[in-house]
């Protein structure tokens, strides 16, 4: 039984201030036991909300890490930092890193085996563009960036990691894929998995759904079989409409 995961990237916002209270009004939320909960500020805040967060089971997560663990690699961030600031989750080859910082699946891979190395979950990213869905081209894209992304991984790696589908033309758009649309590709992934690997360790593996999760549709993605959480942006940005969000992962999972 795969125990759910409700994470919310805060992406590029928040000052210090705002990032405390949103961290600290969320840890005196009233959240369902049976979830797993992490939140992803921004790197300068990270210390900050790892204290505000501290002894209330709320994971820390950071948005994007280097693959290099030291050196002379200018604005970059190593794993070990993260570790080192209490983080265990990473979320690496974000859309918006693919489509606005041109991140490849060859990179994005050697930062997926970097963060597993160091001993981070990896929460690795595919989806989508609006004309790669129109055309047809959905299940190609996913297996191609499923194939690069998490090429080498032995059966044990692969087990510590968390896919999330996150359909491009669904991110911040208010435009959510159908529980259907959804269903269907992580349907996709898991018999990828099960293809690569075998069924139990496709069945062990989360696959979180991001893009427009909302409180009031998250109860419906979240009851789909292959969906064990979400991945949330915007909605996470506010304590009571996130706490709303992992509250309806749990009736869902009861
Ligand atoms: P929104 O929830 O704002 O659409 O963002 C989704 C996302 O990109 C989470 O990583």
């Amino acid at each position: 039984m795969r125990r759910p995961l409700i994470a919310g990237n805060w992406k590029m916002n928040l000052n210090r201030v705002e990032s405390v209270s949103l961290a600290r009004d969320l840890s005196a939320a009233d959240l369902t036991s049976d979830v797993d909960v992490l939140v992803c500020p921004p790197y300068v805040y990270l210390d900050a909300v790892s204290s505000a967060i501290s002894g209330t089971g709320i994971s820390l997560g950071a948005q994007d890490v280097y693959f290099e663990s030291a050196g002379a690699f200018t604005g970059e961030i190593s794993p070990a930092m993260l570790t080192d600031i209490g983080c265990t989750f990473v979320i690496l080859g974000h859309s918006e890193r693919r489509h606005v910082m041109g991140e490849t699946d060859g990179l994005i891979k050697r930062k997926v085996h970097a963060a597993l190395a160091a001993g981070l979950t990896p929460v690795l990213c595919v989806g989508e563009l609006l004309e790669e869905r129109e055309s047809g081209k959905t299940r190609e894209i996913v297996e191609s960036q499923f194939n690069g992304s998490l090429a080498g991984l032995t059966e044990e790696q692969v087990q510590k990691t968390v896919i999330a589908y996150e359909p491009v033309w669904a991110i911040g758009t208010g435009k959510t894929a159908s529980p259907q649309q959804a269903q269907e590709v992580h349907a996709d992934l898991r018999k990828m998995l099960a293809d690569r690997y075998n069924s139990a360790t496709s069945e062990s593996v989360r696959i979180l759904y991001g893009g427009s999760v909302k409180p009031d549709n998250a109860a419906d993605l979240m009851s789909q079989t292959d969906i064990d959480g979400a991945l949330v942006g915007g909605a996470s940005l506010n304590a009571e409409g996130f706490a709303a969000i992992i509250n309806a992962a749990s009736v869902s999972a009861a």
